[in-house]
């Protein structure tokens, strides 16, 4: 028996537990993916609540400037989505990120990672279903169908609106809420029912789900290009173009009116507009060849995605000034109000438009959930009935019904901002360690008609770009390096009121600290062991992208990741299957590549 805590799973066995070897998948899911819907896929997750509801606070934050971040946070995605089509090339079974971290990292990673998971797929879809139904409510009541406040909004927000005198629909909730037994009865609806009609769809089965998903997908990058077309033409026949370098509080005008600060504090808003690419690599099993199609599946959707945010981004800004977003829900529909571009029309379609998008998005995740429990399930680290198959319909059936549990009993109890922070960072973390496994696996032999992750030698270039971004910031930026060392907050406003904590002031020059060591020790590592510059690239933009995120953030964070650590300690780790030797680990000292009949893997 394996006793360690980094046991590691032989990619063979990942295999052939997954049923790649039957491509008719008589034993498992029903193989009907196609490129195709893999991108259509792809792009059902992505494209939702980011781009028609968090895009708001993003460009209230950062202005214009914020399609830097959309640059950025793509160029993170790209690198990763890389790093995940490696993984999915190789290990073509359901599981995602967790599935690779067991055959890289070992079994507490692997854990870690499908706990962190969980928060990605399950809890972002929570923020999605409280976004879907800001919009579904807010069409009922264009067309003249009320839902009571108190029917459509959840407790945590109208408590919230109270203590601190904001939005007044929440406050009406709160006022008009029937109490009994002393409790306010304050929740979401429309958020709720939406759950449960994606659960029963998701039970029901793949085929069924792609072709509701495909449809989807098609009408709303139809409205999502319409926005652009129309808006873009508006921006500019409107001699609007001015829009996009506004002045600042000091009357400068800038493309960036709140700095690059500004512009990082948008990054969980932006990161989570990208989230559900990599949601792609959790089709393998139903995919008909996931060797060749994943990876192009989720590069093409996240290429079709960035050049839609970037011109959404800029419509927007350019058709209003940023700072009209402060609390902005609806942006792609603000927009067309009449006091900004006066488009009625264009504001009811968006509305019954953005209702679709983020359907489509629940449906990808609440079928992404249950496929990586089945997997975990598999391998012992949950108990058995995840994995049961529904005889009839092929899907995970009890793991989908805990999936619309796990979504659905929190809608009762959170809100929107909660939500969206915790599931960003919980992502993020995923996305680095599926780029620093890639970094552990061996290189393989190129294989004619699959994917493979172009090797370019990280040992110079890698070290090049942070040293000499490091000699960039040090020459032609004022003060950098004093500053991020600087713990003296006596010109921080919020520090000195008494608003924030001193941890909470400090947390940024910490967290940019730790990411310059982390930075110079990867430099090293990439010198002396010649890394592969594309999974290096992706574990340091995405530690980057980390940075941005709060205090509170990781708190709940870890918090999260010490329940999971307990459960994992308490089950997984006694009855992992290779723990109680029903597979066996990789031997110490054996390097794990592959399945045994194809030797082509080379050290
Ligand atoms: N990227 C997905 C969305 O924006 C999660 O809804």
């Amino acid at each position: 028996m394996s006793s360690s805590l980094f046991r590691t799973k032989k990619i063979s066995n990942i295999i052939a537990e997954g049923g790649s070897d039957d491509p008719h998948g008589q034993h498992g899911l029903k193989r009907v993916l196609t490129v195709r819907d893999l991108t259509f896929f792809g792009i059902a997750a992505i494209l939702g609540a980011g781009s028609f509801s968090s895009l708001g606070g993003a460009v209230f934050n950062g202005g214009p400037g914020v399609v830097v971040l959309f640059i950025i946070t793509a160029i993170a995605c790209a690198f990763t989505a890389f790093c995940y089509s490696e993984f999915a090339s190789r290990i073509p079974v359901a599981g995602s990120a967790y599935t690779y971290a067991y055959a890289s990292f070992g079994e507490l990673f692997a854990w870690v990672i499908g706990w962190a998971l969980i928060m990605e797929y399950s809890i972002g879809n929570i923020y999605v279903a409280f976004s879907w139904s800001d919009y579904f409510t807010s069409f009922l009541d264009k067309m003249g169908v009320h839902v009571p406040e108190w029917l459509s909004t959840s407790y945590m927000e109208a408590k919230g609106a109270v203590a601190d005198n904001g939005n007044k629909d929440d406050i009406a909730a709160w006022n008009n809420a029937p109490v009994m037994g002393g409790l306010r009865i304050i929740f979401d609806l429309p958020a709720l029912v939406i759950n449960m009609l994606i659960t029963y769809l998701v039970y029901r089965g793949i085929k069924e789900s792609r072709n509701f998903s495909n449809v989807m997908v098609v009408l709303k990058m139809a409205v999502v290009l319409l926005v652009i077309l129309v808006g873009g033409y508006l921006v500019f026949s409107n001699g609007l173009t001015h829009n996009w370098v506004p002045p600042n509080d000091e009357g400068v005008h800038s493309f960036m009116p709140n700095g690059f600060s500004g512009v990082m504090a948008a990054v969980a808003g932006v990161f989570f507009a990208y989230i559900g690419f990599d949601a792609v690599s959790v089709m393998a099993e139903e995919s008909k060849d996931p060797q060749r199609d994943l990876p192009k599946g989720m590069i093409y959707s996240l290429v079709i995605c960035t050049i839609v945010y970037i011109l959404l981004t800029l419509v927007l800004t350019g058709a209003v000034n940023y700072r009209n977003f402060d609390g902005v829900g609806d942006p792609l529909a603000f927009i067309f109000e009449e006091q900004n571009l006066n488009l009625g029309w264009m504001q009811l379609l968006v509305a019954v438009c953005a209702v679709v998008a983020m359907t489509s998005v629940l449906l990808v995740f609440q079928m992404g959930q249950p496929r990586i429990w089945m997997s975990m399930s598999r391998d012992g680290l949950l108990p058995p009935v995840f994995q049961k198959i529904h005889h009839k319909f092929k899907t995970p059936s009890f793991a989908t019904i805990v999936t619309g549990l796990v979504v659905g009993i929190p809608i009762l109890f959170t809100d929107k901002t909660f939500v969206l922070d915790f599931t960003s960072i919980a992502t993020l973390f995923a996305f680095v360690l599926v780029c620093g496994g890639v970094l552990l696996i061996p290189a393989k032999q190129k294989e004619h008609g699959k994917f493979n992750l172009p090797y370019v030698n990280g040992q110079f270039i890698f070290p090049l770009i942070i040293f000499g971004s490091m000699a960039c910031l040090f020459a032609f930026t004022k003060n950098y390096f004093g500053s991020i060392f600087n713990f003296d907050f006596s010109s921080n406003t919020e520090y000195v009121e008494g608003k924030i904590s001193f941890m909470d002031a400090a947390l940024p020059n910490i967290s940019i600290i730790i990411f310059w060591l982390v930075a110079i020790i990867l430099s090293i590592a990439a010198f002396i062991k010649k890394y592969s510059l594309i999974p290096l690239m992706g574990l340091i933009t995405c530690l980057y992208l980390l940075t941005g995120m709060t205090k509170s953030n990781w708190v709940w964070f870890l918090g999260w990741l010490a329940i999971g650590l307990v459960i994992y300690f308490l089950y997984g780790y006694k009855k992992s299957k290779l723990a109680t030797n029903e597979i066996s680990a990789v031997p110490v000292n054996e390097k794990n590549n592959g399945p045994d009949y194809l030797k082509k893997f080379e050290d």
